[in-house]
């Protein structure tokens, strides 16, 4: 049985998508069928994750606890954390340090919509010691409105540059990330040593980064569809993907 812990980070607004997220939150509109925070809590519970926090901000906290309750709908236990102001996705996952503290992590992105089920990659992360974090790459056509990977010889991560003008590779960094049990200790000294960059966010690149220099960052490239869903044009091609991919299976 995997003992992950999972960790869903809902806490922004998207105002990208101002007017649709004017009086309710992203997480919550239609990905074709569901509301969009259904599908990043089903990339955990498929990958065999039960214990689920989730960090909410905003005003439609209460929406989310009517519509997701403790979690038995999606066979799993959910615990809710809340963000009071936007800090970035390091600075949120640092809210759920009491809950998770202890255990290995995966951590997703409330916006991350993938086809893919990870449970043997999760599996493998818990077992070994080899690696300290895990980050799921994806070849993208628009690699600068992402963390971008520049890769060594052996597909392993040279460097990562949150939203480069000049991309280093095509290998966006997904919001999926395996992390192991000191990862709050080492966000407290990104807090210390690097801060807040110039979007006033505590970057998780910088996080990951960390991981990378010290040779302990795994790579692993997703194998199908995966985007993000937080801009119109990515909300739709999202909806799309999953009807595409549900008229498929019947
Ligand atoms: C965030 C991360 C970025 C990552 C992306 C994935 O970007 O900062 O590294 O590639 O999520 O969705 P943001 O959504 O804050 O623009």
């Amino acid at each position: 049985m995997i003992t992950i812990k999972g960790v869903i980070l809902a806490g922004g607004t998207g105002s990208r998508l101002s007017p649709l997220t004017k009086v309710t939150n992203k997480h919550l509109l239609p990905v074709y069928d569901e509301p969009m925070i259904y599908k990043v809590i089903k990339t955990l519970t498929s990958s065999g994750i039960k214990d689920i926090t989730i960090v909410l901000g905003g005003e439609s906290v209460g929406d989310f606890v009517r519509l997701l309750g403790d979690g038995s709908e999606f066979n799993a236990n959910f615990n809710y954390v809340y963000q009071q102001r936007p800090g970035g996705i390091a600075e949120a996952l640092y809210l759920t340090k009491n809950i998770v503290k202890g255990h290995k992590i995966a951590v997703i992105l409330g916006d991350n919509i993938f086809e893919d089920a990870f449970k043997s990659e999760i599996e493998e992360f818990e077992k070994s010691n080899e690696h300290q974090c895990c980050l799921f790459l994806k070849k993208v056509e628009d690699p600068q409105r992402f963390g971008v990977a520049e890769l060594n010889n052996d597909n392993t991560i040279k460097s990562i540059e949150e939203k480069p003008k000049i991309p280093k590779s095509n290998y966006a960094v997904t919001g999926l990330y395996l992390y192991n049990e000191n990862i709050f200790d080492l966000i407290k000294k990104i807090i210390n040593e690097i801060g807040y960059s110039d979007r006033g966010e505590l970057e998780i690149t910088d996080v990951n980064n960390y991981y990378v220099k010290i040779n302990k960052a795994k790579a692993i490239f997703v194998k199908g569809f995966w985007s993000d869903a937080g801009t119109f044009d990515t909300l739709i091609k999202s909806s799309n993907f999953v009807k595409s991919f549900l008229n498929n299976k019947s």
